[in-house]
């Protein structure tokens, strides 16, 4: 499939894992990529394996005015059809009662006032050539509680409902907006959040690959590249009527506690069956 062919896809969080594999999604279907990211070695690496189609510039997308910048050189290098808010990290681990305000603002800005200012920055240059499409990753955090901590999994559902209001806003202009809602998925975001780098976050990854494999109904770990196939589709033609809504990409694991789907786990009724008897 070539669904992007004369297309030009902008990635933020490109230099690794969901956003990486999403940039070299997007290019392999034939479009030219600009990449986003703090991480300059990351991004190098992947700038390579694009093969020319994907170039890079440097972007904190908690800094509003690298935001503009990334769009404006998108822009002048020959316009944007297709926005990918994806970067991000694990914010503040903090309880709500212990939170404090530097650490609360930090996770919105970084997840949530990012995905703002990216649809804000880009939705005119869209909608001066006609159009586009944009998806924003929230989480399975913005749909349930348990899969992360507090201050991120209410920026992750700020991230939805904004996809939502975006996509109302903007269909005048025939911008479509979207957002992903990815499960567990083995990348480098969990030995990121608590500063393992090097040797000890490739054996810390071997142990989060194997946990990632138990940890949902379809019994394999989540991969960056399961996340980029429903992003490619949702940017691409083929959801040409699909707006304002999101896809939960987890392997099962929203079905709910393991007792209720994994038979090899107790549950309540296995509990009561020693009185039944
Ligand atoms: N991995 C999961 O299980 C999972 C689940 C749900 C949602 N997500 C979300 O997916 C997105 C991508 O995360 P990932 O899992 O691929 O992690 P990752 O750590 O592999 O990639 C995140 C990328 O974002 C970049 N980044 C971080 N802060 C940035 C900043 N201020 N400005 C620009 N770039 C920045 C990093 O350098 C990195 O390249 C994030 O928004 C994350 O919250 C991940």
């Amino acid at each position: 499939m070539r669904r992007f062919e004369g297309r030009r896809a902008v990635v933020t969080g490109g230099a690794s894992g969901i956003g990486r594999a999403t940039a070299l999604r997007l290019a392999g279907e034939g479009a030219e990529v600009l990449i986003g990211d703090i991480d300059e070695e990351g991004a190098r690496a992947v700038v390579a394996e694009g093969e020319g189609r994907i170039a890079f510039q440097r972007c904190d997308v908690t800094d509003p005015g690298d935001i503009a910048s990334l769009m404006v050189t998108a822009d002048t290098a020959g316009g944007i059809d297709a926005l990918f808010n994806n970067a991000g990290a694990g914010g503040t681990r903090a309880v709500i009662d212990e939170i404090d305000v530097a650490g609360w603002d930090a996770t919105q800005n970084l997840l949530l006032r990012s995905v703002a200012l990216g649809i804000r920055e880009a939705a005119p240059l869209m909608a001066k050539r006609g159009g586009g499409a944009i998806v924003n990753t929230a989480s399975i955090a913005a749909l349930m509680s348990g899969a992360a901590p507090t201050a991120y999994s209410v920026a992750k559902a700020g991230v939805l409902h904004l996809s939502r209001m975006a996509a109302a806003d903007l269909a005048r202009h025939r911008i479509r907006v979207n957002a992903v809602c990815p499960g567990f998925i083995t990348t480098n975001i969990f030995t990121s959040t608590v500063g393992i780098e090097g040797e000890k976050r490739d054996q810390a990854n071997r142990v989060i690959a194997q946990m990632a494999s138990n940890a949902q109904p379809i019994a394999r770990a989540g991969l960056p590249e399961d996340i980029a196939a429903a992003v490619a589709y949702l940017l691409s033609d083929d959801a040409s009527f699909v707006t304002g809504t999101h896809i939960l990409v987890d392997g099962g694991m929203a079905v709910g506690m393991r007792h209720s789907w994994d038979p090899d786990t107790p549950g309540l009724f296995d509990s009561l069956a020693a009185f039944a008897a």
